[in-house]
């Protein structure tokens, strides 16, 4: 597979809560590169949690950290990187992701994705009072962008090394 990959990266691109820091870290494992998580890196580089981000600098700051963020991340070897929900929306971050990676869009319907992201509180976009509805108009704005990613993979109700197996497979 390392082969067939050459020098270049894995991202995993899809909304909030469909699994892609838990299948990304998997896969990294299997494939023997290194894993980076875009919101983590983020965190790390403002020194405050994304919620805190957004209420003190507002999302526009946070999406040009993101994409500054992403770009770094692309720029050393070959890694397996998880992006948070929004960065692959930006036309400049899908166009570093083309250059130096294999994209592929983890996949969820919007029951699956509701009840993961019910678990946890830490996604802004979603502390409004109508999750669900933001959920929807989410998906669709975005899912015709997702689906320009090279590969895409259904994350569904199955153990996480399934799916992990399935991106595997598809890589070949
Ligand atoms: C976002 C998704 C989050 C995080 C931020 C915004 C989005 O990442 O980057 O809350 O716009 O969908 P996850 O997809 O890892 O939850």
């Amino acid at each position: 597979i390392l082969s067939a990959l050459g020098a270049r990266s894995i991202v995993l691109v899809g909304m909030m809560g469909v699994g892609k820091s838990t299948i990304g870290r998997r896969m990294a494992v299997r494939l023997k590169l290194p894993f980076v998580d875009a919101d983590t890196e983020i965190e790390a580089a403002a020194g405050m949690t994304i919620p805190e981000i957004f209420e003190r600098h507002g999302e526009q700051h946070f999406r040009d950290g993101e994409a500054r963020v992403i770009a770094r991340l692309l720029e050393g070897g070959p890694v397996v990187l998880a992006t948070g929900g929004g960065a692959f929306m930006r036309e400049e971050t899908r166009m570093r992701i083309a250059a130096k990676a294999i994209s592929i869009w983890l996949r969820a319907d919007h029951d699956v994705i509701m009840r993961r992201v019910r678990r946890r509180a830490d996604r802004p976009l979603l502390q409004t009072a109508d999750p669900e509805g933001t959920v929807t108009r989410l998906l669709t704005e975005r899912e015709p962008i997702y689906g320009k990613a090279d590969l895409t993979i259904a994350s569904r109700d199955v153990p996480h090394d399934k799916i992990v197996e399935e991106c595997i497979e598809t890589l070949h």
